[in-house]
């Protein structure tokens, strides 16, 4: 009897198994529809403002124990995704007199050197802003007199009518000092990109949609470089956060720009291109940080790749492993996390090649979990942030950022490797507990005495494979790693870790140039006793004092002698306190890194 029942439940769980895997068929055929995306640069229609409340496809979730039930809530399929915004306000360069210029809002940008300010009292000095004054009958003048606009970066003024003026309101928005006024600022950002996010603000505030920008005086230096700063900042100031809102945004918001006053400055066209390509490649990040961890899954991510591909098919390859792959190649780090998830883990491969010949081969690895909920180690209690945990894959979103923005800039002589280890981290019965050994695909065994430290579980796989399959010579990797980097640099600022002084340098000048905050930490070696373990070859964490060193002491373990290597840790500035939004922290410092490796090479033969 008892022998009888356990035959007919070997073979009813057989059919359960069966009924598995066409349910899984199902749901990833549906999957691939709804991820179709279309092929030209972005500017397709946008869903209905409809939320994809329920992002998973119709029919059933996999369930992967054999005993559990096998349909799970089924829901209804979301809509069809786009990665981009419906459009982009367009940026023209208008010759002639700027005071002759007709729309919206013409903005003139001054410096604090344009005023005086005494007893907390500005007014117009530089005789260039007088004379605009005169021509606009003394607003200019006013505006200031009315308070609280010294000219610094980031401040402007409301937006007033003048009587007989072309253009319908005029404003004044800050540049900061002119003697501060490089295109690349020292620290952060560009005062040339918080212009642009100004006269976006100023647009979205006032209801306004033709911009006008001039300058007071021509700035120092190249207006090109200039130009590029002011569209990032525009284009990326102008984005709205409403994918999952169910009715459109209200209201007029900034959809065309025009550069007055700079006449045919060489380069203006292609700086403009180049600034709205680090703009665009932002938002993807954004847009992908912000989707909530029910929508952004493994395979969501992997759309976005695909849609990253379809920009520029000629000089994109899209490979994306499934867990069987990975299996095959031995990545047990990375599928040890995936394990306790129902949302199938995704490898992503995506292969920049350039026009021309490579002299160089570079890899970008992003930190893909699409949720940490800590696993066993469980994210509990006050502070754990654990309702955010779906910025996890920040890394992940700046790689695929990064790779949306050489679609479009297309730099020569550097292949890049974008890769990305994607899954979740989640509790159940079948998945990693706290002391299990994980095999990594380099062949390190890694005793996992903290959950919680998954991402460089994951990180380590990839790792080796764009250092063992793609033969990278340099990578960097970008993850929001450890909340003990947010502790030490706070929202703002990125930890950059990297045993090379070479490394250091590039990655600071590219974050420079793009003006994200990173700052250099120690990779102390002492403190890799924390990482010993009594039966592995190493443990997944130290103790909590520098607890952001002690991760990039384990991902040094799985790079090779000889390779380049660089590590961000972005867990605070991938999202923002103030406005709880991503920031799209990290696509530009990358994008730029990589166009740099082209242009450092030695020229291919
Ligand atoms: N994703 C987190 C890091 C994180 C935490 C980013 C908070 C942003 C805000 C990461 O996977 C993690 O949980 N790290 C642990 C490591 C610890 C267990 C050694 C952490 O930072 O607490
Ligand atoms: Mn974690
Ligand atoms: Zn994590």
């Amino acid at each position: 009897m008892l022998a009888a029942r356990g035959v007919l439940r070997a073979g009813s769980l057989r059919r359960l198994a069966a009924r598995q895997c066409a349910l899984f068929e199902a749901r990833s055929a549906s999957s691939a529809i709804a991820c179709a995306i279309p092929a030209p640069a972005g500017l397709a229609a946008r869903p209905a403002h409809a939320p994809p409340r329920h992002a998973r496809p119709a029919g059933a979730r996999r369930v992967a124990t054999m005993a559990a039930a096998v349909v799970v809530n089924p829901v209804p399929a979301p809509k069809a995704v786009l990665f981009e915004p419906e459009s982009l306000p367009a940026v023209t360069v208008a010759p002639g007199d700027a005071l002759e210029w007709t729309g919206d809002v013409l903005v003139i940008a001054v410096t604090e050197d344009d005023l005086e300010v005494k007893d907390e009292q500005a007014a117009i000095s530089s005789a260039a802003l007088k004379g605009l004054d005169a021509s606009l009958q003394g607003v200019l003048a006013e505006l200031v007199a009315s308070g609280g606009f010294e000219g610094k970066a980031g401040q402007s003024t409301r937006a007033v009518r003048v009587l007989g003026a072309p253009a319908a309101h005029v404003a004044l928005a800050g540049l900061g000092k002119r003697d501060k006024l490089a295109a690349v600022a020292e620290w952060g950002q560009s005062p040339f990109q918080t212009l642009g996010a100004s006269v976006a603000a100023l647009c979205k505030a006032n209801k306004l949609k033709a911009a006008g920008l001039a300058f007071a005086a021509p700035p120092p230096g190249s207006a090109a470089a200039g130009v590029q700063r002011v569209v990032a900042g525009a284009l990326q100031g102008a984005y709205e956060s409403s994918r999952f809102k169910s009715k459109a945004p209200k209201g007029a918001r900034l959809e065309s720009l025009a550069l007055l006053g700079l006449g045919s400055a060489p380069g203006l066209d292609a700086a403009i291109k180049h600034g709205a390509a680090v703009a665009v490649g932002g938002q993807l990040t954004r847009y992908l940080v912000e989707a909530p961890p029910n929508v952004c899954t493994p395979s969501h991510l992997a759309a976005a790749a695909k849609h990253v591909a379809g920009i520029a098919p000629d000089r994109f390859k899209l490979q994306v492993l499934e867990a069987e792959e990975c299996a095959a190649l031995g990545m047990g780090c990375f599928l040890g996390v995936a394990e306790a998830s129902h949302e199938p883990a995704k490898f992503i491969h995506l292969t920049y090649s350039p026009p021309g010949k490579a002299a160089k081969k570079v890899a970008i690895v992003g930190k893909g979990l699409t949720f940490d909920s800590g696993g066993y180690n469980l994210k509990a209690g006050a502070g754990s942030m654990i309702e955010l945990m779906k910025f996890d894959m920040g890394g992940a979103a700046a790689t695929l950022g990064a790779a949306r923005i050489l679609a479009d800039t297309q730099p020569a002589g550097v292949e890049v490797h974008f890769v990305i280890a994607s899954c979740e981290n989640m509790v159940s019965a079948k998945g990693l507990r706290p002391g299990d050994i994980l095999t990594a695909a380099s062949g390190k065994t890694v005793e996992v005495n903290n959950t919680d430290a998954e991402g460089r579980l994951t990180l380590a796989d990839a790792l080796w494979f764009v250092q063992e399959k793609a033969g990278v010579e340099a990578v960097v990797d970008i993850a929001t790693l450890t909340g003990a980097c947010m502790i030490a640099l706070g929202g703002e600022v990125a930890g950059l870790f990297t045993p090379s002084d070479a490394m250091a340098s590039a990655v600071g000048a590219a974050a420079k140039e793009a003006g994200e905050k990173v700052w250099r930490m120690p990779m102390e070696a002492n403190y890799f006793e924390q990482l010993k373990s009594s039966c592995a070859d190493m443990k997944n964490t130290g103790g909590r004092m520098g607890g952001s060193i002690t991760a990039s002491l384990f991902l040094k373990e799985f790079v090779k002698e000889g390779v380049e290597w660089a590590h961000l840790d972005i867990a605070g500035p991938v999202w923002s306190e103030k406005e709880q939004l991503p920031t799209g922290y990290g696509a530009a410092t990358l994008a730029e890194w990589a166009t740099l490796q082209g242009a450092a090479a030695p020229k291919a033969q």
